[in-house]
């Protein structure tokens, strides 16, 4: 497959359509295990995970609700982007299966951050799905309990990540190439 160009940077395949789709069926067939009889309520995490979130559930065959919500963070003066406030969580989450659905985990900030306010709901059971895990970034304690792919620490697009905003139409996950 050929390498693509986002903005001024190279990337080259790194995980195939077909990989991620696989891997993606065996994580709903778990998910389908464990919440067999439940009803499972999933909070997609936006932009990033629009795809793996539409992808997950076609292959869901437990009882499943899905909401979409934006975690918008302040930047400008401080490039760190710390996350600030949450946007289309309005569901009451008391008593109800949660599962996050997330593209990627790096650094954990933003699960750290968001964790604790899908607690304060005190929801029945609230576990993460992520697709991809820079394990080796993650410097804070975040509970993983579906992990698609662990990967290096190199930046990855495509497949709903972006660069920049770019990059997220393609159906492989590219990584910056050396
Ligand atoms: P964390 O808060 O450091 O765990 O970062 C999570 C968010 O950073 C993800 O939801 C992505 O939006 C973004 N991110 C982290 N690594 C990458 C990458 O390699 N490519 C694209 N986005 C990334
Ligand atoms: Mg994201």
């Amino acid at each position: 497959m050929p390498a693509i160009r986002v903005h001024d940077k190279n990337f080259d395949v790194y995980l195939s359509e077909f990989e991620i789709q696989q891997r993606i069926k065996e994580m709903a067939d778990a998910i389908n295990k464990d919440y067999k009889g439940k009803k499972v309520y999933f909070i997609a995490i936006l932009n990033g995970s629009f795809m793996f979130a539409a992808d997950m559930f076609k292959c869901l065959t437990v009882e499943s609700e899905i909401c979409f919500i934006k975690l918008v963070s302040y930047k400008g003066l401080k490039s760190s982007g710390d996350v600030a406030t949450t946007i289309g969580l309005d569901e009451d989450l008391h008593q109800k299966h949660v599962i996050i659905l997330e593209d990627i985990i790096d650094t954990g900030k933003t699960m750290h951050y968001f964790l604790p306010k899908l607690f304060h709901q005190q929801p029945a059971s609230l576990k993460i799905a992520a697709l991809l895990h820079k394990a080796e970034m993650t410097q804070y304690d975040i509970p993983i309990d579906y992990t698609g792919f662990v990967i290096p620490n190199k930046f990855v697009v495509g497949y709903g990540l972006d660069y920049d905003g770019l990059g997220r139409n393609y159906r492989d996950i590219y990584q910056l190439a050396d």
